[in-house]
This record gives structure tokens, C-alpha cells and sequence, in this order.
């Protein structure tokens, strides 16, 4: 009974604000959740926000916080109300990479048999759009989890670096390849071979990063793109993310077959003939995904 008691007073403990500012909302199928916060934004709530909240450990990616981001992940892309997410840390980091304490004594073995890291991709499997908002450190698995997000906004003090080889390992998460294709091979190589961060202005100029903004405004300006998102149609945004990805993974003759395909798609929703029609008849479109 004492046990049971101790467990719902668990379950029920308030969420811990990271930074200044009113308590958020909590998110409803989030409650438990040990190491980020969730909440849904936006005027119309379309937008949901995760924040990485372990702040003592700089967000270090422990399989516990990773575990939690790929349920609220989840959890938003099951969500009908929900049109774009929003992922971010706290202001001195968004994380500082995978958790070296527990990474400490792995053994290659046990690495390979359980196939270590390999859920952490989940997030790109999400098919409506994530944004990354990056204050302070995103290094290592922190870094990789910004690169496997749709878009990169920055707080104008933020720092991106792999710098795993001064651990004597290499990027586990996708960083040398990510990274290599945002940034090219020159910096890339650079980044990964000396551990030597960049600051956001470098990363905007060589296209990790598309915005830069100040520390406090950051989330905010990545809720609002995210909510520019959210109010376009969410089946033909999913198309249009599939496709943008399929750059990475095709030649440009494969890609363009599959944008062609996904364009005659689009003509078989309602959200594209509402589009035009509302252009025609000069009004705003309301899409309703179908
Ligand atoms: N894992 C575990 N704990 C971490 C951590 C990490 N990646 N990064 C920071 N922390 C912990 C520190 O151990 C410290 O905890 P204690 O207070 O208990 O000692 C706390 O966070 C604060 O860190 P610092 O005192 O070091 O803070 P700082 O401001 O002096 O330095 C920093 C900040 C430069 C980010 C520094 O913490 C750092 O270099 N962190 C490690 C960065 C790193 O190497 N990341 C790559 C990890 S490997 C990886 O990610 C592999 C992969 O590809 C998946």
C-alpha cells in the first residue's frame, strides 16, 4: 500500500520549470514524464512543444530522456490537433550529447548485440514537421538529434560541435553523415576530426542553421514558424516533407520521379482543390486534411 502511495505521488509530482515564466501546461497524455516537459502551443493549440529538461546534466541524452522524447513524439504525431512540433533544451544547452557517464563502461558487445543508440532515430520517422530550437550547447548526440529535426532556428549563443573523438569515439547518431551533407565535407571533416565547435553564425553561414535569433525570443520564433506550418494542410505538408527528405536519400532523376508522384498525390485531396479555389475566389483556404 506504502509502495502504491509513493508510486501515485510520483506520477503526480508537478512538472519542474527550466527557465523563468509561468509554469506550462501540462500535455495530457504526457503526465510522468521525468526529464522533459510538454505542452501544446499556439492560438490554436497545433503546435506542441517538447523541452528537454535534465538541466543539471546539460540534457546529457540518458536512454531515460531519449525514451521520453520519442513518446511525446509519438504521442503529437497521433495527435489531430497537432500540425507541427516544436524540440528544444534549456538556455545553456540544448543537450550536450549522449550520456557519457552512461556510456562509460559499454563494451562493444553489448553495443552490438542490443543494437545501442538505434532507437534514437525515431524522431525521423515523425512525419509532421520538427523544429529544433537551439540555445547554448548542441554537441554530439546533441547536435545529431538537432540534424535529425526538419528545420534548425538558433539563440544567437549557441554552439554546435561533434566532439566525440576527444572521447576517442566518432559520432554514433548519424553526425558524420548529417552533418557532412548540411555543412559539406571541408567543415564537417574539421568539426568531427578536431572536436572544435562553431558558433550559430557559423552554422547559419554554412546552412546547418536557417534563423538566428536572441536567447529569449528563440522558442517563441520557433513556435511561430512552427504554427505558419500547422495552419497548411497536414496530409500535403507530410507529403511535402517526404519529399524535401528524399533528397538526401535519391539520385536527382529517383527524387524527381517520387516529387512528381507526390505532386499528382496532392490532386487527390480536398485540401488542394480547397487551396486553388479559395486562391480563385480570393479568400483564405481552410484546410481540413483531408
Ligand atoms: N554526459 C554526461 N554528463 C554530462 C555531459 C554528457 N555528455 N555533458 C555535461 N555533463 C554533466 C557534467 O558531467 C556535469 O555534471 P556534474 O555537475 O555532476 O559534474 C554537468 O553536466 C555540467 O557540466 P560541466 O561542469 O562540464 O559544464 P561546463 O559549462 O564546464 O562545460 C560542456 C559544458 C563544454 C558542454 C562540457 O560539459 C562538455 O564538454 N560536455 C561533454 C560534451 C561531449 O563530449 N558530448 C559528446 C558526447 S558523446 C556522444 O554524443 C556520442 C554520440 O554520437 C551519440
Amino acid at each position: 500500500m506504502a509502495a502504491l502511495r509513493a508510486l501515485l505521488l510520483r506520477v503526480r509530482a508537478p512538472l519542474r520549470p527550466v527557465a523563468a515564466g509561468p509554469p506550462p501546461r501540462p500535455f495530457a497524455s504526457g503526465a510522468g514524464f521525468e526529464y522533459i516537459i510538454t505542452e501544446k502551443k499556439g492560438k490554436e493549440g497545433n503546435v506542441g512543444l517538447v523541452q528537454m529538461n535534465r538541466p543539471k546534466a546539460l540534457n546529457a541524452l540518458c536512454n531515460g530522456l531519449i525514451n521520453e522524447i520519442n513518446r511525446a513524439m509519438e504521442a503529437f504525431q497521433q495527435d489531430p490537433a497537432v500540425g507541427a512540433i516544436v524540440l528544444t533544451g534549456g538556455e545553456k544547452a540544448f543537450a550536450a550529447g549522449a550520456d557519457i557517464k552512461e556510456m562509460q563502461n559499454q563494451t562493444f558487445q553489448n553495443c552490438y548485440s542490443t543494437g545501442f543508440l538505434s532507437h534514437w532515430d525515431r524522431v525521423t520517422h515523425i512525419k509532421k514537421p520538427v523544429i529544433a530550437a537551439v540555445n547554448g550547447f548542441a554537441l554530439g548526440g546533441g547536435c545529431e538529434l538537432a540534424m535529425m529535426c526538419d528545420i534548425i532556428y538558433a539563440g544567437e549563443k549557441a554552439q554546435f560541435g561533434q566532439p566525440e573523438i576527444l572521447l576517442g569515439t566518432i559520432p554514433g547518431a548519424g553526425g558524420t553523415q548529417r552533418l557532412t551533407r548540411a555543412v559539406g565535407k571541408s567543415l564537417a571533416m574539421e568539426m568531427i576530426l578536431t572536436g572544435d565547435r562553431i558558433s550559430a553564425q557559423d552554422a547559419k553561414q554554412a546552412g546547418l542553421v536557417s534563423k538566428i535569433f536572441p536567447v529569449e525570443t528563440l522558442v517563441e520564433e520557433a513556435i511561430k514558424c512552427a504554427e505558419k506550418i500547422a495552419n497548411n494542410s497536414k496530409i500535403v505538408t507530410a507529403m511535402a516533407k517526404e519529399s524535401v527528405n528524399a533528397a538526401f536519400e535519391m539520385t536527382l532523376t529517383e527524387g524527381n520521379k517520387l516529387e512528381k508522384k507526390l505532386f499528382y498525390l496532392t490532386f487527390a485531396t480536398e485540401d488542394r482543390k480547397e487551396g486553388m479555389t479559395a486562391f480563385v475566389e480570393k479568400r483564405k483556404a481552410t484546410f481540413r486534411d483531408q
